[in-house]
């Protein structure tokens, strides 16, 4: 397994790697979420490449971003031990240099739930992972559909700017009590750690309610928060039932869903969905 630190490190590298390239996108702390992206790439590519990049332009509050839990060494050792071929690992300055002044804004689908909740995030989303197709020039990148928006983002952005990158989207790895993997796990303390899973309690909750027969944004909704309104630790960011193509909430659930979440524990946010069907 190589690792590189610049663009043009990773340009020669690429030179001769075996194609197509599958390219995993992270932000590092890598756990099984990640690693199911990378062995799928492993699947479908002759080349997996993965890059590391805590990314400063899609955090809002600076305190999120430094206090982002950072590992290389350990996330290099999963790496090379779930054969990827190339890691890229840029500094700051190698992603974004001297003059730096461009910004990939993509419209509606970026503006509800996470896009109203971290303003300017998606932009930072869709400016560094245009960079990373743009570099890398892979076949195919994988996405977790634990951040569905991001997806959805992200696809759109490729489609209107005709990068030949295809977005595969890839499911949702969980923890045995049933938490999304997630990085930001690390940073929950032991009791917000036990209240978490509260979570998916409130997304199949409603789930359940949908497959009894409830047609009604507000009620779903409405059961989300009587759900996490069980756990005092859990403090409620927004709950959605929104249309699964555009993601403008639903009054009805007459067509294809998506049910989503954001809740804080303590400083520590976390996301989570769950699609109807
Ligand atoms: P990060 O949070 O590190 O996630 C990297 C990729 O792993 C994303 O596609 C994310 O959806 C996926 N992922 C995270 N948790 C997962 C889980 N439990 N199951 C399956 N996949 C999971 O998302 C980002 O980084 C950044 O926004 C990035 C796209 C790298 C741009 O900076």
């Amino acid at each position: 397994m190589r690792v590189v630190r610049t663009r043009a490190a990773l340009r020669a590298a690429l030179a001769d790697a075996a194609r197509p390239i599958g390219l995993v996108p992270t932000m590092g702390w890598l756990h099984e979420g990640h690693l199911s992206l990378i062995e799928r790439a492993r699947l479908d590519d002759a080349s997996v490449v993965v890059s590391i990049f805590v990314n400063p332009r899609q955090f809002g509050e600076t305190t999120d971003f430094t206090r982002y839990p950072r590992n290389e060494a350990r996330d290099l050792e999963i790496c090379a031990t779930a054969g990827v071929d190339l890691v890229f690992a840029p500094s700051v300055e190698e992603v974004y240099p001297v003059g730096f002044d461009t910004t990939v804004s993509v419209g509606g689908i970026a503006r509800p739930l996470e896009g109203a909740a971290r303003p300017g995030h998606f932009e930072g989303v869709a400016t560094v992972v245009a960079i990373l197709f743009s570099l890398v020039g892979a076949e195919r990148a994988y996405f977790g559909t634990k951040d569905a928006q991001q997806v959805r983002v992200i696809r759109r952005m490729a489609l209107d700017l005709a990068l030949p990158t295809e977005v595969v989207p890839c499911p949702t790895i969980r923890e045995a009590d049933g938490l999304a993997m997630s990085s930001r796990n690390a940073r929950l303390s032991p009791a917000a750690r036990a209240a978490a899973p509260v979570i998916r309690r409130a997304l199949l909750e409603a789930h359940r309610l949908w497959e009894e027969g409830e047609r009604s944004g507000a009620q779903l909704r409405a059961a989300m928060r009587t759900t996490l309104a069980s756990e005092p630790l859990a403090r409620v960011e927004y709950v959605s039932v929104a249309d699964d193509a555009t993601l403008a909430e639903l009054e009805v659930v007459d067509r294809p869903a998506l049910l989503s979440l954001a809740v804080r524990f303590d400083e520590v946010r976390l996301i989570d969905n769950e699609p109807l069907p």
